[in-house]
């Protein structure tokens, strides 16, 4: 299966416009085999017609089911661990000690997938600051494009294999409760996180004084324009004491906002 240079290109320009995600030239084959399978789940008889209908109205439900197929949803609990103990040594600690007086902490995952990052973070607030944040006003915000991976994340459930990557047997039996086809977090954990679908390009609501901001291994698959606009909006929306931290391989460019890099 292969598509023709000008179906790519509409392709190519449908994911920079409601994503900003970059497509390489030599990623029309990826592109032909993700949307070959979204065609079939469609009943769609071929790539062609889907792109044909794209092309023809503004559908912005297929739009939406096109830019899900090819955005990369992997994830897992505590992706690359020493992000999680910097915050648990020290980013959670100094923020905390700053807002003492406000008694208030909000944190926003900013591209959280089906959401093991958001939980992961929630379950270090509960093991690591519990008692430190007795009688706070924690807000955790977690969020994504994706209304499929957003599903799953509010679901909080999880199958063996998920819970297999980054989870030990303790935290799975802490936090989640097992069932016939799977994990489910439990209700403490789940009520730490409210899941919003916010797309990075479009708008951020309600958004301001932000202690926290995770916003890991998203701005790689962007295009630099819209990888900055974004960082210099995030610096609009964070408190002035407040933390970023973006994935291993991200940079902030030019924008003025310090990141927390674990050491
Ligand atoms: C590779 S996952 C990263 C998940 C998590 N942050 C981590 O590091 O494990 C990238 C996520 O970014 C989301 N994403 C891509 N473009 C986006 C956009 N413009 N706005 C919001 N989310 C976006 C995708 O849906 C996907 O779930």
């Amino acid at each position: 299966m292969s598509l023709t240079s000008d179906d790519f290109e509409f392709i190519r320009e449908l994911v920079d416009q409601q994503l900003g995600m970059a497509l390489e030239d030599d990623q029309q084959e990826f592109v032909a085999t993700r949307l070959s399978a979204l065609a079939r789940r469609l009943g769609t008889s071929n790539v062609e017609i889907l792109i044909a209908g794209l092309r023809s109205a503004s559908n912005r439900a297929l739009q939406q089911e096109v830019c899900e197929a090819l955005v990369t949803h992997e994830t897992s609990f505590f992706r690359d661990q020493h992000y999680f103990d910097e915050l648990t040594q020290r980013v959670i600690p100094t923020l905390t000690q700053a807002r003492v007086a406000q008694r208030r902490l909000k944190i926003w995952c900013a591209a959280c997938s089906t959401g093991q990052e958001a939980y992961s973070l929630a379950m270090i607030l509960r093991e690591q600051f519990n008692e430190r944040l007795r009688g706070w006003n924690v807000d955790l915000l977690a969020s994504d494009f994706s209304s499929k991976a957003l599903q799953q994340a509010k679901s909080g459930h999880y199958s063996d294999v998920e819970m297999s990557r980054g989870l030990t047997p303790a935290r799975q039996a802490q936090h989640f409760r097992r069932d016939a086809s799977g994990w489910t977090a439990n209700e403490q954990l789940q009520k730490m996180i409210r899941f919003e679908r916010i797309n990075l390009l479009g708008s951020w609501p309600d958004l301001e004084n932000v202690d926290l901001i995770l916003l890991r291994n998203v701005l790689i698959y962007m295009r630099p324009v819209p990888r900055q606009q974004i960082l210099q909006r995030l610096v609009r929306v964070l408190h002035p004491a407040g933390a970023v931290m973006l994935g291993s391989t991200e940079s902030t460019g030019s924008a003025e906002i310090t990141c927390v890099r674990p050491r």
